[in-house]
């Protein structure tokens, strides 16, 4: 199929680009005297830009489209719940996509976490799950327990109780005072650990795990109602756990009562090579969120995963959960995630995740003989490359020159080159690479051929 649109098309559609939509995150003065790249069609692994021009989707769009794109069963199946009942809220009501999909997660997910509520997105996942701990604490009778723990440069969403959560000053500093109760405890970059634990990875992990506690402790432990804490952490670049830290972390949530959240808005869903994060690393969460890869982007759908214990409260009298929005497991959305999960199992998703997994890990560790690669880390299909300016002192970019290198040169130069990936600099310099669960070894190849070449280029002009 032919994807290129004709000069005047795309002439048009970057005039109404450029007048009237507002892309997210984006400084939009960056498009003032370039184009807007617009993509139009996707199939499997790749997806087409107005041109015809073919882009390898090394980040899933946004960590979402694990199944891949141009999946015509997943769209169908969304086209046909359309038809039938496109829309009826959960709100006293429910419909059989929402019933039977909860169904389907509940089986799936680890431990007694059985009962499902549904969000339209991860920003909503999250808030819905402080907003459960809030109540549910005040519901017991603990009514102090409203403080959130998280890990600095941890991105949790964007909604303000979410972004109350997240680790990243920069994003939040505009829209200051957020909600009360964020805290933040030290990151679990192991490449950049304290001196003092830099030469023992367990050892940095129970240090890491111990400041929660310390954090609880300083905080007030019965004023603590939650730690939320991704699998991997995306922000900053792919952290994997070290080793011991979660069961660490859930002994010291048990300890003081505090509820562990998995936000696996990213880790689930096959990432990692399991339906959770959580799995990967064995340990069992009190609540997980979740979206993105639930329905592979064909709709969009969050929510949150929660034991049976948390629900109890309100399962009596006129106890409620004061909480919904319009969309929240939208019939046309759950009948896309059934889909979605149909095609994991017919073509073991998670089976080639695990299998390929070390492949993927071993043709990206090629890029270590770059003088710009600093540390290669991430598990399952989800890897962070750190750039350095220096290797043997582990020395980052500072402001500008990040700004040079990132903005200025390798978005753009990647994107170019054919590879959709992200180049980021909340946290230092990383480019991250979070393909569809498809992808086998010529993916990899393809992707380090061309980081290769783009990175290489970026070090002849620091
Ligand atoms: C860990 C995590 N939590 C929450 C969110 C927010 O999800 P959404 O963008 O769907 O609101 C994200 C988004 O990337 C995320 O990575």
């Amino acid at each position: 199929m032919s994807t290129a649109y004709s000069k005047d098309e795309i002439a048009a559609l970057q005039e109404k680009a450029k007048r009237h939509l507002w892309l997210h995150f984006t400084r939009m003065s960056s498009y003032a005297d370039n184009d807007v790249p617009v993509i139009v069609r996707g199939e499997g692994q790749y997806v087409y830009d107005q041109r015809g021009k073919r882009y390898l989707d090394g980040l899933a769009g946004l960590f979402v489209s694990q199944i891949g794109h141009g999946r015509t069963e997943v769209a169908e199946a969304g086209a046909r719940q359309a038809a039938e009942l496109a829309y009826f809220p959960l709100w006293s009501y429910a419909h059989p996509q929402a019933i039977e999909l909860a169904d389907r997660l509940a089986a799936m997910a680890p431990g007694d976490l059985n009962r499902v509520f549904f969000t339209g997105s991860g920003s909503e996942a999250v808030e819905s799950a402080w907003k459960l701990a809030k109540q549910y604490f005040k519901t017991i009778g603990q009514p102090n327990r409203y403080k959130v723990i998280s890990r600095s440069i941890a991105y949790h969403g964007t909604s303000m109780g979410a972004l109350a959560i997240t680790g990243l000053p920069g994003i939040k500093e505009p829209f200051e005072p957020l909600p009360a109760g964020g805290v933040r405890v030290p990151n679990t970059n192991f490449y950049r650990a304290p001196e003092f634990v830099a030469h023992d990875e367990t050892a940095f992990g129970i240090w890491a795990a111990d400041e929660i506690e310390r954090a609880i402790l300083r905080e007030g432990e019965d004023s603590v109602a939650a730690v939320f804490l991704e699998p991997l952490q995306n922000s900053g670049g792919c952290f994997p756990p070290p080793p011991g830290y979660f069961r660490r972390v859930r002994d010291i949530c048990d300890r003081y009562g505090v509820l562990l959240v998995s936000d696996e808005v990213i880790c689930a869903f096959g990432r990692l090579g399991h339906y959770f994060g959580s799995e990967r690393y064995g340990y069992q969460p009190d609540i997980i969120t979740f979206a993105k890869g639930v329905t592979s982007g064909y709709a969009p759908l969050g929510g949150m995963l929660v034991r049976d214990a948390l629900m109890e409260p309100f399962t009596e009298g006129q106890a409620t959960f004061l909480h919904g929005v319009t969309f929240a497991g939208h019939p046309v959305s759950c009948a896309v995630a059934m889909a979605n999960l149909d095609v994991f199992e017919k073509e073991d998703l998670l089976g080639n995740v695990r299998a390929n997994e070390g492949a993927f890990r071993a043709t990206l560790e090629k890029l270590n003989d770059l003088p710009i690669v600093g540390d290669v880390r991430g598990d399952g299909y989800f890897y962070g490359i750190e750039l350095v300016k220096d290797k043997t002192s582990r020395e980052t970019f500072d402001d500008d020159e990040s700004e040079r290198l990132l903005r200025g040169f390798l978005s753009h130069a990647l994107f170019d080159a054919g590879l959709i990936c992200r180049a980021d600099d909340r946290g230092d310099p990383v480019i991250q690479l979070s393909p569809p669960l498809t992808c086998t070894q010529e993916h990899f190849d393809e992707m380090e051929q061309i980081l290769r070449a783009v990175l290489s280029e970026a070090w002849t002009r620091i």
